[in-house]
């Protein structure tokens, strides 16, 4: 059967790389894919919200089931369309996707479910945002937009000035676009992060093993907030109780809610979650896999990814066996362009990659890659590549992950240094 893929990124060709080892899959399509993808597949020069084009590319191509990647065509109702036109989505639909595509929406439904959150409060005026910041004590917030922002709309702030700041940047300035026209004020949170996956039909819900992301661009989590510099899994922060404690108190009533709210959620429910004193927190939902959180689970999944999505599409995930994985660890670290997240420059020839390709127990996964002239692999935006390992224990990973980082070459190519090192704090 023949599989499309759609987007771009590192956990595209992570995804794309999974789904064509699949006894049952004959061809992975990548719409509009990377030069990792094309490694593994074909593929097709469609933009990922051209519904229109993918639908048409669907049909012609025999395509027994699409895998939607990012959040932006979810949101937009990616979903509904390919189902309207009698084809099978792995994804949600655009009403389940306002858990990612509205903060507002998704804090009012962890409430009314009475999943742990922050405390907060919405607004839909700058200035009554501005009168309670005044009115109240002097404590960190945290100011989000409430639409889609690429990660960017959320300002974490430390006191009452930079959170009036972060409301004029959001509310009036409308730095991050018409997702500014609601504005959420919420408790700041303390604890340690971690990301829990679940895939889920609507009904039935696997979790699969916690990961790490790692946000912040620099070492030592300083510096500005990217997609994601690196991950691995398992997360031992999340030990097998707690994970089932959010399995019970955080996975179950969301995915009730919905079904309750009349949308029901079929594709990857991604909490991130802040562990507390107070046990874990919802902190976001996105309604997809994470990049790069996906490269260290696609490597240590050993079963058939394709039955999973689409016993998924089918509503049948409670006729299929568990996922089984592999109990080894994984880790990826990503390699950067110069000045990502800011300004960076594009079309650098990379090095190396075949010889990182020879470390053992290694993938490379490309994120932003593009095809130059003889053969040659290019720089094609600020996150380039995955280089993602598995290994007996998380230090040995890292070291696989990080002796084929030292064999990738390009001008201005850097990475952090100490992806995972958080596992054995
Ligand atoms: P979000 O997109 O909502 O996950 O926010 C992005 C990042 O902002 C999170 O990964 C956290 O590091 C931080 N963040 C969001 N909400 C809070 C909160 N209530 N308290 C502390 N940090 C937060
Ligand atoms: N790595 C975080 C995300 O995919 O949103």
């Amino acid at each position: 059967m023949n599989v499309l893929v759609i987007g771009n990124g590192g956990r595209e060709h992570a995804l794309a790389w999974k789904l064509a080892q699949s006894p049952r899959v004959t061809k992975v399509f990548c719409a509009p894919g990377n030069t990792g993808t094309a490694l593994v597949g074909q593929n097709v020069n469609i933009e990922a919200t051209d519904f229109p084009k993918l639908i048409k590319f669907a049909k012609e191509n025999d395509v027994a089931l699409t895998v939607v990647g990012p959040e932006i065509p979810l949101v937009a109702g990616i979903a509904d369309e390919f189902q309207k036109a009698g084809l099978k989505v792995f994804g949600p639909s655009k009403a389940a996707a306002e858990l990612e595509g509205s903060k507002v929406f998704c804090k009012e439904l962890l409430r009314n479910a009475d999943v742990p959150t922050a405390d907060y409060r919405v607004f839909r005026s700058v200035d009554r945002a501005v009168t309670y910041l005044r009115e109240r004590e002097d404590v960190p917030v945290v100011v989000k937009a409430d639409g889609l922002a690429a990660g960017k709309g959320v300002i974490v702030c430390a006191n009452r000035a930079e959170a009036l700041d972060a409301v004029e940047r959001i509310g009036r300035q409308f730095e991050f676009g018409d997702a500014g026209k609601q504005i959420v004020i919420e408790e700041r949170l303390d604890g340690r992060e971690a990301s829990v996956l679940a895939i889920t039909d609507g009904q039935t819900i696997i979790a699969l093993p916690a990961a790490q992301d790692h946000k912040r661009a620099y070492d030592g989590d300083t510096g500005p907030n990217t997609g994601g510099m690196g991950a691995y899994s398992p997360a031992p922060l999340v030990t097998p109780e707690m994970m089932q404690w959010i399995e019970a108190h955080v996975l179950v009533p969301t995915v009730h809610a919905m079904k309750r709210a009349r949308r029901p959620f079929r594709g990857v429910l991604y909490a991130g979650l802040m562990i507390t004193n107070q046990g874990p927190k919802v902190l976001e939902y996105n309604v997809r896999f994470g990049d790069p959180e996906c490269q260290p689970l696609m490597m240590r999944l050993k079963s058939d990814l394709f039955e999973l999505l689409l016993a998924t599409a089918e509503e049948r995930l409670d006729q299929i066996d568990p996922p089984e994985w592999d109990e080894r660890p994984s880790v990826c670290v990503v390699m950067a362009s110069e000045g990502y997240p800011g300004k960076y420059a594009k079309g650098k020839p990379i090095r190396g990659l075949d010889e990182a390709a020879k470390v053992p127990d290694v993938q490379v996964f490309h994120a932003g890659t593009a095809a130059g002239p003889d053969g040659q692999v290019l720089t094609d935006g600020g996150r380039v590549l995955g280089v993602t390992a598995v290994g007996s224990s998380i230090p040995q990973a890292k070291l696989s992950a990080y002796t084929a980082v030292k064999q990738i070459r390009w001008d201005g190519a850097w990475c952090r240094k100490d992806i995972s090192d958080k596992a054995n704090q």
